[in-house]
């Protein structure tokens, strides 16, 4: 993003008045450039340390094909959440070991698509292993450890592993659990990790890597079984506040790849191959998303009414997330503290509470909302009838729809109604 000298905002070398525009608000707007940056960044970081690196995109965080091409296009696998999630990394181009299936409080029918889609499986729990040996033995087979902490900058809510968490083997069935496999005929192993989201601290990176290297390490030992890959899972931070630092992502690869060398080492282990699979880090701060200024009112706060509201941005609702805004033409502008919100009917819809913005922000004024491009449309929804919002992504000058907003007709294509209900 930049701002140029007469207050424009600038995507890539695109205005938001051209994006807005043409496509309409509000509008997801995705920088390729930015997301290739943040995914090479991270990757030369990490395969310094240890050159064995690959990364899994978690494709939840942005599911768009277009986004995600560019992930594959660097080298990326992915990380599907849902039997949908590796048909969307079949659109790719993507199987087999390139995908990996880390599904939770799976159905069986999950297991046996997941299963017969021929993807690596990355089981939440011994108790899944049965089910899926109903249905076949996988040659290769993961579990996701809970390694009994977990950490997340942005409150509890996204806290993934740890007493607390629904995910992950408790670490004392770790064992176990990769016993019944080599008993089940299993013959190639990896064990996973996600113990939380968004961390800018590099030590956090070091202290998790030892504690999944511990259970794997005694884990292979006791049962005398080689891991192919470990996955130490996301969690790769962005800073939302601008005052928040970025995290050190040679500091948090140096961390990681330290400890996971040095427990190699200390049990013996035939070096795996180390996988993460972050999200955040490659798309967040690459999104942003332009909306309008539709009505100021000023009641007992003055308000300012655009049309992000938290169906299109829910993260702010749900978690108290901060995003950063900007007005287009007015960030030179002295700045009041206002308040902004959607346009749906709930006051949890009012998600910006006394900042300071520009004093003269006024109806037609284009708002960009930044940090977007992770956890953003993925988690837009429909409520009161208001639409999912297009996606649009920039390279240099150029920009694409890479999806339609929707339409009244999206609204009822589902629906069907009992004809006595017609009457
Ligand atoms: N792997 C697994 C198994 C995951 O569940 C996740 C995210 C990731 C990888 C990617 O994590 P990341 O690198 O983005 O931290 N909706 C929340 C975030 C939930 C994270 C869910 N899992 C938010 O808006 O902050």
């Amino acid at each position: 993003m930049q701002i140029r000298d007469d207050g424009q905002i600038y995507l890539e070398g695109v205005s938001v008045e051209e994006l807005a525009s043409t496509y309409g608000t509000p509008l997801y707007v995705y920088e390729e450039n930015r997301i290739r940056e943040n995914y090479r960044r991270a990757l030369s970081a990490f395969r310094k340390y240890y050159p064995d690196t690959r990364f899994f995109y978690a494709i939840k965080a942005n599911n768009n094909l277009a986004v995600a091409n560019i992930l594959r296009q660097e080298g990326a696998g992915i990380d599907a959440a849902s039997v949908n999630e590796i048909l969307l990394a079949k659109e790719l181009g993507l199987g087999g070991e390139d995908v990996m299936f880390s599904g939770n409080f799976l159905s069986d029918d999950d297991i046996r698509q997941g299963l017969e889609s021929g993807v690596i499986f990355n089981l939440d729990d011994p108790v899944l292993l049965p089910r899926v040996l109903k249905y076949g033995t996988p040659e290769l087979l993961s579990f996701r450890v809970n390694p009994g902490y977990g950490q997340c900058d942005i409150g509890a809510f996204v806290c993934n592993a740890g007493p607390e968490a629904k995910f992950g083997v408790h670490p004392d069935q770790v064992l176990g659990a990769y016993k019944a496999a080599k008993e089940a005929g299993v013959k190639r192993f990896g064990a996973h990790m996600m113990p939380g989201s968004s961390i800018r601290d590099p030590e956090y990176f070091g202290y998790v890597t030892g504690l999944i290297m511990d259970l794997i390490g005694k884990t292979s030992r006791e049962l005398g079984i080689d891991f192919e890959f470990i996955d130490l899972g996301g969690g790769l931070g962005i800073p939302y506040k601008h005052e928040n630092h970025v995290l050190d992502i040679d500091a948090a690869a140096a961390k990681m790849a330290g400890v996971f060398k040095q427990k190699i080492a200390e049990y013996g282990l035939k070096p795996p191959r180390l996988m993460m699979e972050p999200a955040r880090y490659f798309v967040g701060d690459a999104g942003y998303i332009i909306g309008r200024v539709h009505t100021v009112k000023n009641s007992y706060k003055r308000i300012i009414g655009t049309d992000i509201g938290m169906n299109v941005l829910a993260r702010p609702a749900l978690y108290g997330a901060y995003h950063h805004i900007y007005v287009n033409r007015r960030e030179a502008e002295e700045r009041m503290p206002l308040n902004l919100c959607g346009q749906l009917c709930e006051n949890t819809d009012l998600w910006v509470k006394d900042r300071p913005l520009p004093k003269g922000t006024t109806e037609g004024d284009l708002v960009v909302v930044e940090n977007a491009g992770a956890y953003g449309f993925g988690m837009s929804y429909q409520y009161n009838g208001r639409l999912k919002p297009a996606e649009a992504l920039v390279n240099g000058s150029k920009h694409y729809l890479v999806r339609r907003a929707e339409t009244y007709q999206d609204l009822v294509a589902l629906v069907n109604v009992p004809e006595y209900l017609k009457k």
